[in-house]
């Protein structure tokens, strides 16, 4: 089922009283990002992925965003769909919004499933890298833009499947103010390193062997740092795992479920 509150474009599938299991995506992305992962869990969970402020089916707005208007909306999304704590995960993007959104407030959760994303904010290079990204759209367009950031995010040897081919072509249907926005929303995140040591829920940690973007080491130290957590590396595949190797990512967040006794 579709429907669109607050400008926010929200999916959910499967039983509204089964457990909730939301799923928040990366950038460019958007919900269709997660397609396997809600077609093997919607069966047991209740689904709910829905597109951020800007990117896919949800309003682009002015392109005005903060990182504290995407835990906002997670929080909007969480108060409205689910009747009990859900657990959440995010993609790079998603994870910085669900590691703001955990600062927060870590009652509104259950337990939560962090795949290639960090707790760093942008350093000063990582800020020359965005206000570069938003030169590049405005010079040379978003599509110029999205045909040289998308292929960093897959593994070489992926470039060739399908899947890489129909996630690009998703990418070309956002907008600039909308890209240009989350762009802004992740340079205003939080650096959210020193506050991994007071999380206390259960934790899955999911990495790609070849993501360039959120490397092994830099996940590994996240797991190391978060006491109740778990590190799967996943094969074959660079930052976006979900798709890029989606049986063994649902495997990895099965087992992490089963063991959460539900
Ligand atoms: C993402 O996949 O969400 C982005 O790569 C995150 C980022 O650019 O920091």
């Amino acid at each position: 089922m579709n429907k669109i509150v607050n400008g926010i474009s929200i999916n959910t599938f499967g039983d509204k009283n089964n457990q909730p299991l939301v799923l928040l995506h990366g950038f460019p992305y958007d919900y269709n990002m997660w397609n396997s992962q809600i077609a093997y869990f919607s069966d047991k969970y209740y689904v709910i992925a829905y597109d951020i402020r800007g990117l896919g089916c949800s309003q682009q707005g002015d392109g005005q965003f903060t990182m504290e208007l995407f835990v906002d909306d997670l929080f909007d999304v969480i108060n409205l769909e689910c009747e009990k704590r859900p657990i959440v995960a995010g993609l790079s993007m998603g994870g910085y919004i669900l590691l703001n959104a955990l600062y927060k407030d870590m009652s509104k959760f259950k337990a939560i499933i962090l795949l290639d994303t960090k707790a760093e904010a942008d350093d000063n290079n990582g800020k020359l890298k965005r206000a570069g990204a938003i030169k590049k759209i405005n010079n040379d367009g978003l599509q110029s833009f999205i045909e040289s950031f998308v292929p960093t995010c897959f593994w070489d040897e992926n470039k060739n499947k399908e899947f890489f081919t129909e996630t690009l072509k998703r990418c070309r249907f956002n907008t600039p103010a909308g890209v240009k926005g989350c762009t802004l929303a992740m340079v205003s995140r939080l650096d959210t390193t020193e506050f991994l040591r007071e999380i206390d829920i259960p934790t899955l940690i999911i990495c790609g062997k070849y993501d360039l973007l959120s490397p092994l080491d830099t996940m590994k130290k996240m797991a190391d740092n978060i006491i109740d957590s778990k590190f799967v590396e996943i094969s074959n595949s660079g930052h976006m795992t979900p798709i890029e190797n989606s049986a063994e990512v649902n495997n990895a967040i099965e087992i992490f479920l089963n063991e959460l006794n539900m």
